[in-house]
């Protein structure tokens, strides 16, 4: 058996070994509202950076101008503001567009590669005012790059990606160097990550070293070619990268955690669990289940609807001896909702699946 590192619980999930990438089992992912750091997902392109701590700084790039700072001079010449955010990888899901048709060179995320946290730092907005970006940049975008190194199409290069200067300015962005009340933990970007609620996971980079002010995006490889949102007759062969929607905020969709797939139950009362989330600065309105494949449904019961944070969600079903198929479907503060098949959704890349999540089970 594969040894868990970086301290993951023993029953975290590896679907891959190097570079790490995991997350927790159903029966753990739901438990707390904030994820406690030992089960919340990890997603990695490369190797975990060791980074010295002395020698470390954040270099921020305007035009001409260039300031440095070190980690004592981030916590100490910002203020500390804390964001309560979950975090979801565009790649989240991704096992049930393959279960349609094969998705290469991809990882297998179940509905795992999503986690909540309480993260502090410095507002980003703060920082990008120390290099003189006003207000009105609106058509700027701020690029970051991580310290960690990885290798595509015969380059090796660092993890980096971007998000629009109007982003940037929100309270919600932060430079992250604590989560869940500690020190970032290397895994998950030690010393300084940047923390973008609602949007997709790759736009919050870890292992942060550089920011850039410029009027394109990253040209980074995760920006300019990977994460991005093709029609389902797009694929490899006839792909026209620039063609393909930028990933930015993510959409909403809503899973069951428990029961899981195929458990078999005993009849009577049930309660079926899971999450729900939504990008941008929406939050989740309201959860539905239903187990005649939507003509009828029940409202679930919601523990909190805050922009940029999961909902979690649990109804009671009285479920009859039988082969039953449980769905659930989310609607958001927009009123966007989920579709309902996989089909509708696949993409070759295997991003972005919000389909109604389906369950089987066996009441006995
Ligand atoms: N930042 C760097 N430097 N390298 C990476 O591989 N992965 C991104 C993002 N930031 C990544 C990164 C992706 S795709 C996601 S979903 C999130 O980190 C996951 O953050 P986590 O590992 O803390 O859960």
């Amino acid at each position: 058996m594969n040894k868990i590192p970086f301290d993951k619980h023993e029953q975290f999930v590896i679907r891959h070994q190097n570079p790490f990438n995991g997350g927790a089992p159903l029966n753990l992912l739901t438990q707390n509202h904030v994820t406690p750091t030992n089960l919340f997902f990890v997603r990695n392109h490369g190797d975990v950076p060791q980074v010295d701590i002395d020698s470390y700084r954040l270099n921020i790039q305007n035009k001409n101008k260039n300031i440095s700072f070190t980690l004592d001079e981030i916590k100490n010449n910002f203020a500390r503001v804390e964001v309560s955010a979950t975090l979801q990888c565009a790649g989240n899901r991704r096992q049930e567009l393959m279960a349609i048709k094969e998705i290469p060179h991809e990882l297998p995320w179940n509905v795992e590669a999503i986690s909540h946290a309480v993260w502090a730092g410095i507002k980003l907005k703060d920082v990008l005012a120390t290099i003189g970006v006003e207000k009105e940049a609106n058509n700027l975008h701020v690029q970051f790059q991580g310290l960690d190194e990885t290798e595509r199409l015969g380059k090796r290069f660092n993890f980096g990606g971007s998000i629009p200067f109007e982003k940037a300015n929100h309270d919600e962005v932060i430079l992250a160097y604590e989560m869940n009340g500690k020190t970032l933990s290397p895994v998950h970007g030690f010393p300084l990550r940047v923390v973008v609620p609602g949007f997709i996971g790759a736009r919050s980079v870890k292992w942060l070293n550089q920011i850039i002010i410029s009027d394109e995006p990253s040209q980074n490889y995760f920006q300019r070619i990977a994460y991005r949102l093709f029609a389902s007759n797009i694929n490899s062969d006839n792909v026209k990268w620039n063609d393909g929607l930028m990933l930015s905020e993510m959409n909403v969709t809503s899973v069951i955690c428990s029961p899981e797939n195929n458990q078999r139950l005993t009849s009577g009362f049930v309660t079926v669990c899971g999450y729900a989330a939504t990008g941008g600065n929406r939050h989740i309105a309201r959860v539905e289940i239903s187990t005649d494949d939507g003509n009828t449904c029940m409202q679930a019961e919601l523990d909190k609807t805050n922009p940029f944070a999961w909902t979690l969600w649990k109804v009671n079903l009285n479920l009859e001896k039988g082969k039953h198929q449980l769905i659930v479907r989310a609607v958001d503060s927009s009123a966007n909702m989920q579709p309902k098949d996989v089909e509708q959704v696949w993409n070759f890349k295997g991003y972005m699946n919000n389909a109604w999540h389906r369950v089987n089970v066996i009441v006995e």
